[in-house]
This record gives C-alpha cells, sequence and structure tokens, in this order.
C-alpha cells in the first residue's frame, strides 16, 4: 500500500488505540453498521458539513443540500458521509451571534480535523456560519469548497416589494414613528421572510456569499443563486462531484486563499456596497492563514473603487435580480482590470479564465458599468483619529451623504441595557444634531460585539419625521442596514479605549471624506477622566469566559488569538 493510500479514507487520523490495524478494523466495523459495501468504503471521502438546525430558518433548504452534494460525490466516485455542526441564525443566538462564530469555527475545524475525510463540502448561507467555516477550512487545510444556502425570494405588501431585512428596519422606523399601526406592522412580519432562504438584500449573509466565490472557495455563479431555485441544487451536486476531485488533487484551501485572493474578496466587498461585517469575518478568515489586513491599504482601496450593485441596502434591488443580470460574474467582469485574475479557484482554473468562461453579459440594469458607477468610491471608508486610535469604519454607501461631515454634541449611553432604558425617554436631552454614543457593546464588553450600532432614532425625534443622526459605537451594525453610523471603534471602551471617556455635552467631530473621527476634548482633560467600564464582568464562565479572556479586536477579526496564526507574514490587500 503506498503513504498515500495509508492516508486517505478510512485510513485517516485512525483512533489511537495503540494498534493502528484494529483501529481500522474496528472503524469498518462500526461504519458497515450504516450499510455501506466494501467498495463504498474504499472510495475517497466527502464529508458534508450539515449545518440544519429547527432553529435557522436560514438553514432549512439544507437537507436537499446535502442529497444533492452527495449526488454529486457518488457521480463522481466519491463516498459522501455528512455531519453536524454547530448552526446559527441572527435571531436566535442570546446575546449575539457574533458570540458564537469562533465557536462554530471550532466545532467545524475540529470535526475536518478529528473525522476522516479527503475533501469537505461546508454548507452554510446565514450571516455567521460561512465565516465560520471559512475560518476552520483555513485552519483545518482540508480541501473545501462552499455552498450556501442561497438568498430568500422577495416579498410582497399591499404592492409594495420587500424583504429582510433593510424593509424590517424600514418599517420598523415608520412604526417607531408612528406612520403604520401594530396591525399593520404585524401584517408586514408575515411578508418579510415569504420563502427558504437567506437575507435577500445586501446583508451581510449575500456579502459573505459574494466574497467566497470572489476569494475563489465557491464554484463560479454559486453566490447568488436563490434558496429555492433548481439551480441551487444542480450547482450543490457539481460542487460534490468537483470536491471528489480537489481530494485528489489536494487542492487545500491555502492554496487558494492568499493575499491576492483576500484582495479580491475585498474589493468585491467594496463594489458591491457589502456589509462591513465582511471585513471583520474576511480579517478573521486571512488571520488563520497569517495575513494581516491593513487598513489604511483597504481605505486605499476603497478610494479607488466605485460602488457598482444598486442593492439594497445602498441602492434598489435585491439579490434574485443580481441573479437575473448575471450574478457575481457580471461585477468580477466589470471589475477585471482591478482584480488579480491569475488567483486559483476551487475548480483548478483561475478566476480571470472563469471569468473568461462565464456567459456573456446582457443588458441589465443592477451591475452598473465602470464607467457609470452609483458612487465613485467604495462603500467602507477607514476613520483614524483621538476617538478611534485603532481605527473605526463606516459604510459610506449606506448613508444619505448629508451627515458625513458633522460636528454635534454627545449624548452617551453607557451599556446596551442603558440605551435599552432612556432613548425612548421623553424627557432625554437629545437634538437631531447631537451624535450618540455607544459604549461597553464591542467583541469583549458586551460581549461578542453585537449588532447595536443601528442605535435607534430617539423615538421623540422619529416622531418629528427624523431618519438619520450620526451614531458611533464600538459595536457592529447588520449588513441590511443604514445611516450614518461608525462602527468597530478600536480599542473598544471595555478595555479602556478613548471612547470609555467621552462625556455626554463634549463635542464630537466626524469627517468622512477626511477620514477623521475626533473627540474635542484635550488630553490632559482626557487623562484625567476614570473610564467607564461595564458594570458587571462580562462572563465568568464556561465558552463565554474563553472568550472574554482572548477575543481579539475587530480590526484583526475578533477571532480568538490563539487560533490565529501569528506573529502575521504577509499583507493584504496587495
Ligand atoms: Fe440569516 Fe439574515 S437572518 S441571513
Amino acid at each position: 500500500m503506498t503513504d498515500d493510500k495509508k492516508s486517505t479514507g478510512l485510513r485517516k487520523g485512525l483512533t489511537a488505540y495503540g494498534d493502528a490495524e484494529f483501529s481500522l478494523f474496528l472503524r469498518t466495523a462500526f461504519i458497515k453498521a450504516m450499510g455501506y459495501s466494501d467498495d463504498a468504503l474504499a472510495r475517497p471521502i466527502v464529508g458534508i458539513a450539515n449545518t440544519y438546525s429547527g432553529y435557522n430558518a436560514c438553514h432549512q433548504t439544507v437537507p436537499s443540500l446535502v442529497e444533492a452534494v452527495r449526488r454529486g460525490v457518488q457521480q463522481a466516485g466519491g463516498l459522501a458521509i455528512d455531519f453536524p455542526t454547530i448552526s446559527l441564525h441572527e435571531s436566535f443566538a442570546y446575546p449575539t451571534s457574533m458570540l458564537y462564530r469562533n465557536l462554530m469555527a471550532m466545532d467545524t475545524e475540529e470535526m475536518l480535523g478529528a473525522q476522516p475525510m479527503d475533501a469537505v463540502v461546508l454548507i452554510g448561507g446565514c450571516d455567521k456560519t460561512v465565516p465560520a467555516q471559512l475560518m476552520a477550512a483555513a485552519s483545518a487545510k482540508v480541501p473545501a469548497l462552499v455552498v450556501v444556502t442561497g438568498p430568500m425570494m422577495t416579498g410582497s405588501h399591499r404592492g409594495e416589494r420587500l424583504g429582510a431585512c433593510t424593509d424590517c428596519r424600514r418599517f420598523w422606523g415608520r412604526y417607531r414613528g408612528g406612520e403604520i399601526d401594530a396591525e399593520e406592522i404585524e401584517e408586514v412580519s408575515g411578508r418579510l421572510a415569504p420563502t427558504a432562504g437567506t437575507c435577500m438584500v445586501m446583508g451581510t449573509a449575500s456579502t459573505m456569499a459574494c466574497m467566497t466565490e470572489a476569494l475563489g472557495m465557491m464554484l463560479p455563479g454559486g453566490a447568488c443563486i436563490p434558496a429555492v431555485q433548481a439551480d441551487r441544487l444542480r450547482h450543490a451536486e457539481a460542487s460534490g462531484a468537483r470536491a471528489v476531485a480537489m481530494a485528489a488533487e489536494k487542492l487545500t484551501p491555502e492554496r487558494i486563499m492568499t493575499p491576492k485572493a483576500f484582495t479580491n474578496a475585498l474589493r468585491v466587498l467594496l463594489a458591491i456596497g457589502g456589509s462591513t461585517n465582511g471585513l471583520i469575518h474576511m480579517t478573521a478568515v486571512a488571520g488563520r492563514l497569517g495575513i494581516e489586513i491593513d487598513l489604511e491599504a483597504l481605505d486605499a482601496m476603497s478610494r479607488k473603487t466605485p460602488v457598482l450593485v444598486d442593492l439594497k441596502p445602498s441602492g434598489q434591488h435585491y439579490m434574485e435580480d443580481l441573479e437575473r443580470a448575471g450574478g457575481l460574474v457580471a461585477v468580477l467582469r466589470e471589475l477585471g482590470p482591478l482584480l488579480h485574475l491569475d488567483c486559483l479557484t476551487v475548480t483548478g482554473r483561475t478566476l480571470g479564465e472563469e471569468i473568461a468562461a462565464a456567459r456573456p453579459a446582457w443588458p441589465q440594469a443592477v451591475v452598473r458599468p465602470m464607467a457609470d458607477p452609483i458612487t465613485a468610491e467604495g462603500g467602507i471608508a477607514v476613520l483614524r483619529g483621538n476617538l478611534a486610535p485603532g481605527g473605526a469604519i463606516i459604510k459610506q454607501s449606506g448613508t444619505s451623504g448629508e451627515l458625513l461631515r458633522h460636528e454635534g454634541r454627545a449624548v452617551v449611553f453607557d451599556s446596551l441595557e442603558d440605551l435599552a432604558n432612556r432613548i425612548d425617554d421623553p424627557e432625554l436631552e437629545v437634538t437631531s444634531d447631537d451624535v450618540l454614543v455607544l459604549r461597553n457593546a464591542g467583541p469583549r464588553g458586551a460581549p461578542g460585539m453585537p449588532e447595536a450600532g443601528y442605535i435607534p432614532i430617539p423615538r421623540k425625534l422619529a416622531r418629528q419625521g427624523l431618519r438619520d443622526m450620526v451614531r458611533i459605537s464600538d459595536a457592529r451594525m447588520s449588513g441590511t442596514a443604514f445611516g450614518t453610523i461608525v462602527l468597530h471603534i478600536c480599542p473598544e471602551a471595555a478595555l479602556g479605549g478613548p471612547l470609555s471617556k467621552v462625556r455626554t455635552g463634549d463635542r464630537i467631530r466626524l469627517d468622512v471624506p477626511a477620514r477623521r473621527l475626533e473627540l474635542l476634548v484635550e488630553d490632559a482633560e482626557l487623562a484625567r477622566r476614570a473610564p467607564v467600564l461595564p458594570a458587571e464582568a462580562p462572563a465568568t464562565r464556561g465558552y463565554k469566559n474563553l472568550h472574554v479572556e482572548h477575543v481579539l479586536q475587530a480590526d484583526q477579526g475578533c477571532d480568538l488569538d490563539f487560533l490565529t496564526q501569528r506573529p502575521y507574514t504577509a499583507k493584504a490587500p496587495v
């Protein structure tokens, strides 16, 4: 038997009984209980990460995707074995799904290493699942490719087209502002998520799907196919077949996820007006391979990357429209001169070869040409200043543009609880020119850096018709949200960062064109002030305690320090 045969299929990673042949004998005996023949067990094994969960509505089609992948694996001569991992849905993880992204990444990585498989198809979809799976694949170094569940189709409410979750926030804002009543908001809740699949705007799930395809970790065309279309199953079948070939080629993730490939993914993030979460997640994936995301280089790239995709929340269309417009390749084709076309993808061919082989372009209104972009600059800007020495970001494509240069009086909330208690208090002293500040909502402080950066407009101002204010925090924001919202302030308040010393009444200046965020208070005065830290220890036991002790800041992807490959040996974008 060749060395190669000894380390593949059922022989891979034998359980440690001290007698390798006995370990194999026992393993074979047990798996035969599943009814497999010797012929089946002699084939290369393709694992399928099965993230079906009754708590995850975005993954309700996973069983049919598992079967389609299995069909593809078997047609290509492999043996498909699915296995469960943690599955995370945005609205079903207390206090926030982000707290558990790293736990899912650990679970997935360990199962890729502990169980015998020569390649794996990772079925993800909802926001945190795909990043967790990419992080796991990067660390486990098993040939891997991603299949996403795909976006939902849009719904309709009284003749108006709508979808999750940009319209969830829009209608909720109208309800808070007294424009619609309780009966109508109840009716809307039944229309926002009308089919299986992930949120159908350019939220985090869609952003991660597009970035994963641009990164080369998904078969071409896979990012945008709606969850309920037959093409989604054909894509899954093809992914299964390709995984068998990847096992033979030993096409491991680190050969695909290079600094140039991350640069392509970040370029796409900017051009699609993607979710700010895409930056945190891709930073975490890159960190697993010793690649640092350079925020200054990203900002420089953003200034030269136009937003081309007209999708909510920055634009007007939905993911099914992007699919009808040709899918992500329509964007990649436009971006061609700005991409590293020589990057290898899971197909074994380069990104440039895949773009050249794709269906030709046709007239459409969703992806703009480079000569006529939606905005000349990319969706995300990186801010620095005495309030964010480690950086902060703003999704400028998700704003009206009117407040990108603004100075105002700080109105400070010390925690999520403080925010919930006071934001709608009629006695709250606040005007439309003020800057709402939320602190102790970062990776350590909350803990888990919840999507609380979309601070609601105080009810009394919302009732006057106000729809946007400058809001700043160390939290994250849903990719489906919009507004003049500064996020990911580093270092976070819970670590004693400058945000912890802001007081209500201080002046704050935001200048996005100049990339500045300043607290207009003398250094000597700041030095005298005591930081306002979380009132209680964020966690004392179990996984939460592990998270609090080891989580990195947003500029390093919020991974756990012991899971990254540091010191970094490379940078992106390049
Ligand atoms: Fe799952 Fe939006 S809640 S993708």
